[in-house]
């Protein structure tokens, strides 16, 4: 196959993350162009690009129409403000452009189910960037759930315990808002709300939330507490913070079963605290010392397998390990939670239409 020949949209805070992916793909894709509204960060991003492959020739624009129009494009990442993203990934999968949208996907379950039927229509893969199950820690965790080393899952617990301050949202004024953002639980924690419902097998019965802004000038929730009950008849608790002081904390992942006890944290999911199995198949104390320490940034570098697996996926024309169906499932997550905040009621799930544009009013104020 070819070099898969890529573009960028959207090159903010992010976006860097993907030049970086492409460059370590090199082998299997090309950076042909660069696109964000601000001309600057456009051309910015082509520099890095240039700064990892010396004679990288990227087109800059700002206007991602003009530019599916002028250069010869296999694959795109969206990396706009979230609310955004479905517009512009509708727009270029019915161009027949790959797309990996950063997450979450969409701010509507019905976006969302309409991004997975445009891909499903045009014939291309989408996929959602949710880089932490790459991590190496949570690969081998999802190997134990895989190799059913838990036995029966009883419960399992995400705690987000961060740092936003305002200067953060301050920068972006689209940050913390219900048209373009959501708020903590949407951006910041979906991650590990990603994993866990990952790890549990991912069929959800019902949610119920309490979620509120207590401390941070936003529209959104910047702290929530969500329980989802999960078909398995599983329990997840998820505690979801902006507000922690004075700055970030942890992001841990604790999975509870039978057989089975593992809690992974570090700054964002990738170091193993606790892994303890009925079967005795490894040594915790070794398996302890042998990890690598926390990396240099909380993003972690996982978009580098993640656009390998999208390569891969065309290449054999599988579903990338994060394809549209699987983005979705972490944002319906707190989609039903915003929506059992507002109704003060547990949401059963298929939960149907819900969007963040519903919370505008019901957001409660803590103060
Ligand atoms: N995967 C992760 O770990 C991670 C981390 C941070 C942010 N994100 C997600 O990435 C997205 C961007 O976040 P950010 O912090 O980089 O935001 P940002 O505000 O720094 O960047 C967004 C960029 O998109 C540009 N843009 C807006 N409309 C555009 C259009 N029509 N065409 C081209 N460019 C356009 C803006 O000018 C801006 O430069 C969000 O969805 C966010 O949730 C993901």
């Amino acid at each position: 196959m070819n070099k898969l020949k890529y573009a960028l949209i959207g090159c903010g805070r992010i976006s860097k993350w993907h030049v970086e992916a492409v460059a370590n793909n090199s082998d299997d894709m090309v950076m042909v162009g660069a696109c964000d509204i601000v001309k600057e960060s456009a051309v910015e991003k082509a520099e890095i690009y240039r700064s990892f492959i010396k004679d990288g020739e990227v087109k800059t624009y700002n206007d991602y129409k003009e530019m599916l129009e002028k250069e010869d494009i296999d694959i795109v990442s969206i990396a706009t403000e979230s609310g955004y993203h479905p517009e512009i990934a509708i727009y270029c999968m019915n161009k027949g452009k790959h797309v990996i949208v950063e997450k979450p996907m969409a701010l509507s379950t019905k976006d969302a189910d309409d991004m997975i039927e445009t891909a499903r229509r045009n014939n291309v893969k989408l996929c959602v960037s949710h880089q932490n199950r790459f991590n190496k820690v949570i690969q081998q965790l999802r190997s134990a759930v895989e190799g059913d080393r838990f036995g029966r899952l009883v419960n399992s617990m995400a705690s987000i315990r961060w740092n936003r301050n305002m200067g953060y949202y301050e920068q972006a004024p689209w940050r913390g808002t219900w048209e373009l953002d959501g708020g903590t639980l949407m951006n910041q924690c979906i991650h590990d709300i990603d994993l866990l419902q990952w790890m549990m097998g991912g069929e959800v019965e019902s949610v119920y939330s309490q979620t509120g802004n207590y401390l941070r000038d936003i529209a959104a929730e910047d702290f929530g507490a969500i329980v989802i009950r999960f078909k398995n008849g599983a329990v997840g608790i998820i505690e979801g913070s902006a507000c922690v002081y004075p700055k970030n904390l942890e992001e841990t992942l604790s999975i509870f079963g039978e057989k089975g006890a593992v809690v992974i944290g570090g700054l964002a999911v990738n170091r193993i605290e606790t892994w303890r199995f009925a079967d005795g198949l490894d040594n915790e104390e070794k398996i302890l010392k042998q990890q690598e320490g926390d990396p240099d940034t909380v993003y972690g570098h996982g978009h580098t397998p993640l656009f390998k697996d999208m390569i891969e996926a065309i290449k054999n024309n599988r579903e990338p390990l994060i394809s549209g169906v699987e983005g979705k499932k972490g944002m319906e997550i707190i989609l039903a939670a915003y929506k059992s905040q507002k109704t003060g009621m547990p949401v059963k799930f298929p939960m149907g239409e819900f969007s963040t544009l519903e919370m505008k009013e019901a957001n409660i104020r803590v103060r």
